[in-house]
């Protein structure tokens, strides 16, 4: 079906703000052209000419966000969670991503991860490709075809690498962007790119330069991982010595937020007082990545002070740091890493709610797309049909109680039904 002027019945549950849900038991949901035009008790009667979707008795939910997911990385899953980041990334991310040189590699992974993605609750995702830009046009194509909406970003790396994945100059990192770039363009309604600096040691000084002022050219935005582990923090100190941070390296090549540089930064979990101001002056997305954070020991993200001060934030899968796609999962995570942080690290920081967690994962996340991650007038339809009966006995619990179970109990198989924009997937 792709009719997307349409009413759709059954137990709606959303966000409204961080602190506020609003349940409509047995409501009616009105998606005209696409995005919401109301949640009402009984049919509107201006619309009653609509089709019915009548999914009485299932919880409606808005889909989801995964704001920092690496493609390529799927294919290792839970394999080596006891190392450190950068012992990792040498030891299997890299060399991982190298085989995605190989066209007919990425052909036999990347459909395995879209698959996933598409049965799963994610509806929109920021996803980090590799430095290849054949392998990254082809994922790009898998995830139009899917229907999900997804940026994509073809990776940066001309350094600190192995030669078999990084590229080979700054000049040519550039040449091979600007390229997928153009080839990209016109070509998708639903998949966009995102400029895709792996990460400071990852990144020369000329390409990082080169990469700012493609953004500034082009207005695209930007996505890459900030103060996730120590030695990592250590290194980017040593490499960037006239800067005042992290954060304050990728600010000096012009690419840390502000009104025309939307940007995520995933992790977030050692940033100081400085580098939180930057990010709320700037407005710098946090990926909060609580799996990943917890596998490669990197630490817990101080949420709630992010919460707290107004930094935009939504959550990660990570993946491969993460081992699961789904943003159910990162909800979960979120509030269990809060908790432990409350209690054994910092107990000013109160651990995050199932009713925070749950905005962060639909319009925390959403936002970076628009008006996504609620049923409010104006936002745009991503709907979620559970058949919560599984674990949810008929009538025993409330609508928000069904949802906070949902969180820690719901598999993709309890996914019924899926719309994106108003579009139905399945
Ligand atoms: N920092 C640079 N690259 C990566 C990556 O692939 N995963 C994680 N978790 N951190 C990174
Ligand atoms: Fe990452």
């Amino acid at each position: 079906m792709n009719a997307t002027s349409f009413l759709l019945k059954g137990d709606l549950c959303y966000s409204v703000d961080p602190n506020t849900l609003r349940s409509v038991p047995n409501g009616y949901l009105l998606c005209v052209d696409g995005r919401c035009a109301g949640v009402f008790d009984t049919i509107p009667e201006s619309y009653a000419s609509l089709p019915l979707l009548d999914y009485t008795g299932h919880l409606i939910l808005p889909g989801l966000t995964d704001l920092h997911v690496h493609a390529p990385q799927y294919t290792y899953r839970g394999l080596g969670m006891d190392l450190e980041l950068l012992d990792w990334l040498n030891t299997y991310t890299f060399p991982e991503e190298a085989r995605f040189r190989d066209l007919s590699y990425a052909k036999q992974a990347y459909p395995r991860f879209v698959e996933d993605v598409r049965r799963g609750p994610n509806t929109r995702l920021c996803a980090f490709a590799t430095v290849h830009p054949d392998a990254t046009r082809l994922l790009m194509d898998l995830l139009e075809e899917s229907g999900l909406v997804a940026m994509v970003g073809k990776v940066n790396m001309d350094r600190n690498a192995s030669p078999d994945l990084q590229e080979e100059s700054a000049e040519a990192s550039l040449a091979a962007t600007v390229s997928w770039l153009e080839e990209s363009a016109g070509r998708y309604q639903r998949v966009s790119p995102i400029l895709t600096p792996r990460f400071i040691p990852s990144c020369s000084d000329p390409l990082m330069e080169a990469l700012g002022k493609l953004q500034r050219e082009r207005n695209l935005p930007v996505q890459s991982h900030l103060s996730e582990n120590r030695s990592e923090v250590e290194w980017v100190k040593e490499l960037c010595p006239s800067s005042h941070g992290y954060g304050d390296a990728y600010d000096s090549f012009g690419l840390f937020g502000g009104e025309n540089c939307p940007t995520i930064m995933a992790h977030c979990v050692l940033s100081d007082d400085d580098e939180i101001a930057l990010m709320r002056e700037r407005q710098v997305y946090v990926a909060h990545c609580p799996a990943s954070n917890t596998n490669l020991a990197s630490g817990i993200a101080p949420a709630r002070r992010y919460l707290e001060e107004g930094i935009p934030m939504g959550l990660g899968s990570d993946v491969a740091g993460g081992t699961h796609c789904s943003i159910f999962r990162a909800m979960a995570d979120a509030v269990q890493v809060s908790k432990l942080r409350w209690r054994l690290v910092d107990s000013t920081l109160a651990p995050l709610s199932a009713t925070e967690a749950f905005w962060l994962g639909t319009m925390g996340g959403g936002s970076f797309f628009g008006q996504v991650g609620s049923f409010l007038p104006g936002y745009e339809c991503d709907i979620l049909v559970l058949d919560d009966r599984r674990y949810n006995p008929p009538e025993a619990h409330s609508v928000q109680q069904r949802l906070e179970r949902t969180i820690y109990l719901s598999e993709d198989r309890d996914i019924v039904h899926k719309f994106v924009r108003g579009s139905q997937l399945f």
